[in-house]
């Protein structure tokens, strides 16, 4: 297990070298963050030994020293954006010649989109890929002393490599929520998905460690604290899943802890018992279901059936009340007939989730299901994907109304004279009246409710 750590004295060195950046000069990075919550967990890392360095931060890239455009790639709407952005910092680079400008994330990891990121911005100083996070400080000192371009790769598959490194001090970009990465990359190669080839192998943190850190953030009064994993609960460290979730959601005190995303091969009826039993386990469970027909499925390599998520879906459901279920479903993967498409509309319906994710399918370069015939052109997607949104507004609504009346816990996010907005348990949004300060738990009494938000007034006392 030993090989998967990048050894202490690789991050020691770094965090001297970000030290020795420390000039007294005012600078500061912009981290703009695509993708999903990983790359954010990603962005904290970095900021945080930017911080050790000298770097205050900014939302304005024209205020910055330092601009960090951290990828995503699963999808190409998600590239388009982090490509349209990078161009826009020519102009910032013409005005301003001492601006470092780096790309990281999961765009630098694929060999010819990193190349064609090189040639099509040549101002941009250095690219590095998903493991190579803790070097930052060498490439901000090598990109300021050599002016010269360079890239931080390592070839694929990570667990070769020593590839999570501990102990570096995050800067988290909030003082109630936290997001905690357990364990990184995926082994399943979904048909579809480019994250196995752009985060390799599945590796896993020391529980010791985690726990240590899940504590520090609730002693240190964070509420809202997520478990990370590309697959979360296939979490293979040196206890088990349900163990780490039950663990960590038994320190003292009320907080949410929440965890995503999972795999349902893996959605253990022992995980189920952890949600139901540990009051400080959220009461959410996010299980993509990608598609509600088998040959699908299969094409797909999710290795479940619809047959089988059902049954793990209606059991949870049944096992903790009150649970809030929510998936990702893609629409028009290569092949989908209009048959096999309304099987996905049936689950939808019969499972009843709080809410749905769907994605129309974005052939990924590599990946096999992009070299199948039968692409579903663009239109259709589009209309498949309309008509289970409507389906799926119908049954959040219905299932909202239950609230009407209730009163839950509810976390507070924001709050501004007297009109406050925050999140159940159940991950659900509320608005409402009250006097709560930002990161404390209250009680609420839900008024009214729609398909996406429920309304409530703050109970006192
Ligand atoms: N590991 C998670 C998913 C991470 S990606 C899991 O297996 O559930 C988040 C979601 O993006 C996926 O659940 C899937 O619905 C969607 N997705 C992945 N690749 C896609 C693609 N090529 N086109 C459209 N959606 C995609
Ligand atoms: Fe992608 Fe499938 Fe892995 Fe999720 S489980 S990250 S969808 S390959
Ligand atoms: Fe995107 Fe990489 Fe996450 S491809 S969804 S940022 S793992």
């Amino acid at each position: 297990m030993n090989d998967i750590f990048v050894p202490r004295e690789a991050v020691e060195k770094q965090l001297e070298i970000a030290s020795s950046l420390k000039d007294g000069a005012d600078k500061k990075v912009c981290i703009l963050t695509f993708g999903c919550q990983q790359n954010e967990a990603d962005s904290e890392i970095l900021s945080g030994l930017c911080q050790i360095a000298g770097y205050g931060e900014t939302s304005e890239p024209k205020d910055a020293d330092l601009i960090l455009i951290n990828t995503c790639a699963i999808r190409e709407h998600a590239e388009l954006k982090a490509l349209s952005r990078t161009g826009q910092f020519k102009k910032l680079k013409e005005q301003n010649k001492d601006l470092l400008i780096g790309v990281c994330g999961c765009m630098a990891e694929q060999k010819e989109r990193r190349e064609a990121l090189m040639k099509s911005y040549p101002y941009v100083d250095f690219v590095f890929g998903t493991d190579k996070l803790y070097m930052l400080p060498q490439m901000i000192k090598e990109a300021k002393k050599a002016k010269k371009r360079s890239v931080y790769i390592s070839e694929l598959p990570h667990n070769e490599f020593g590839i999570i490194a501990e102990g570096i001090p995050l800067r988290r970009n909030s003082s109630h929520k936290a997001k905690v990465s357990i364990m990184y990359g995926c082994d399943n190669f979904c048909t579809y998905c480019v994250v196995p080839y752009v985060r390799g192998r599945e590796r896993s943190r020391e529980s010791e460690k985690i726990l240590a850190e899940v504590r520090e953030l609730v002693e240190n009064g964070y509420k809202d604290i997520m478990l990370l994993g590309q697959n979360v609960n296939s979490y293979n460290g040196d206890i088990s899943f349900p163990k780490l979730l039950e663990k960590a959601g038994s320190m003292n005190g009320e907080y949410f802890l929440r965890f995503m995303t999972s795999h349902p091969k893996d959605a253990s009826r022992e995980l189920v018992e952890v949600i139901r039993d540990v009051p400080n386990v959220a009461k959410h469970f996010h299980l993509p279901v990608q598609s509600g027909n088998n040959r699908v499925l299969s094409a797909m390599n999710r290795r479940y059936t619809r047959e089988k998520y059902l049954e793990k879906a209606l059991e949870i459901k049944s096992l903790v009340p009150d649970i809030t279920m929510t998936t990702d479903i893609i629409c028009g993967f290569p092949t989908e007939t209009e048959k096999e498409f309304l099987e996905t509309v049936d689950i939808v319906k019969q499972v009843e989730f709080d809410m749905i994710f769907t994605f129309l399918y974005s052939p990924r370069p590599g990946t096999p299901a992009a070299r199948m015939e039968d692409q579903i052109p663009h239109e259709e997607k589009v209309r498949r994907f309309e008509l289970l949104s409507a389906v799926q507004n119908d049954i959040a609504d219905k299932l909202n109304k239950k609230y009407v009346g209730r009163t839950v816990r509810v976390l507070c996010d924001s709050s501004v004279n007297g009109e406050c907005s925050g999140r159940t348990s159940g991950n659900k949004i509320v608005n409402f009246d009250g006097k709560a300060s930002v990161g404390s738990i209250v009680d609420v009494k839900i008024t009214s409710s729609g398909a996406y938000i429920l309304k409530g007034e703050e109970i006192y006392g």
